[in-house]
């Protein structure tokens, strides 16, 4: 990570007031239509609010350059059960149980353009999973190859869905990917010749 960029974890009501700032970054990341950002802002505020939130900010100075939250994903969450469903729906419900049962629901991981490839990315990954409860992590990203799916892959992500598109989205297929915590370090690989359902099926 650059040397004067700092990690540090923000509780809710700090998360909450700092919304707008991380806005602007998940805006310069992620270029989405502008009218969208009311709605995502309400969204992260309401985020806030549930269990086991965590988020964490990477700051330069008093700049922030990246963030990333997550909370405890359960049944009644939106998500959570879209993605449930989805599984159930392409006949992986085997997938369902063992990765969604009990999961850290990665909500969003964005780094300002000009900070990427430094290693910030990864880093506030590894700080928001470090230590969780949960036995597995999940969370949806754009399918196709993008520096996002070669970060959680390397970090142990597997795809559990493809194509899966959400309602209200039919036109924009994101990647289901979950991983078994604590998520695969650098370097780190998993043996040769063992499936991606190693840590289950020994
Ligand atoms: C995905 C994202 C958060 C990664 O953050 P980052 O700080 O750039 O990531 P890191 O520097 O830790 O790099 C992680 C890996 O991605 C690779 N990577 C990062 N940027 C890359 C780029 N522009 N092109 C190719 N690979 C890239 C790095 O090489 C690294 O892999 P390696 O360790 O095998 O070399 C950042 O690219 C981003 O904000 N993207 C736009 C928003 C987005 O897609 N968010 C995720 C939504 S699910």
């Amino acid at each position: 990570m650059a040397d004067r960029t700092e990690l540090r974890a923000l509780a809710p009501p700090a998360f909450t007031h700092a919304v707008p700032a991380l806005l602007e970054i998940y805006e310069a990341a992620m270029r989405p239509p502008t009218e969208q950002l009311p709605g995502r802002a309400a969204v992260m505020v309401s985020h806030a609010g549930y269990p086991g939130f965590a988020s964490v900010v990477a700051v330069e100075g008093e700049r922030p350059l990246g963030f990333a939250y997550a909370f405890h994903g359960r049944e009644g969450q939106w998500w959570h059960d879209v993605v449930t469903q989805g599984l159930r729906d392409h006949g992986r419900s085997r997938h369902a149980r063992r990765y969604l049962a009990d999961p850290l629901e990665i909500a969003e991981v964005h780094v300002l353009p000009e900070a990427q490839n430094r290693g910030l990315g990864r880093s506030l990954l590894h700080a928001l999973c470090a230590g969780r409860p949960e036995p597995t992590a999940v969370l949806s990203t754009r399918t196709g190859p993008s520096p996002a799916r070669h970060l959680y892959r390397s970090c142990g992500f597997v795809e559990v869905l493809e194509s899966f598109s959400f309602p209200g989205s039919p036109d924009q297929p994101f990647s289901i990917m979950a991983a078994r915590l604590p998520l695969l370090g650098p370097g780190t690989r998993r043996p040769r010749g063992r499936s991606p359902w190693w840590p289950w099926t020994g």
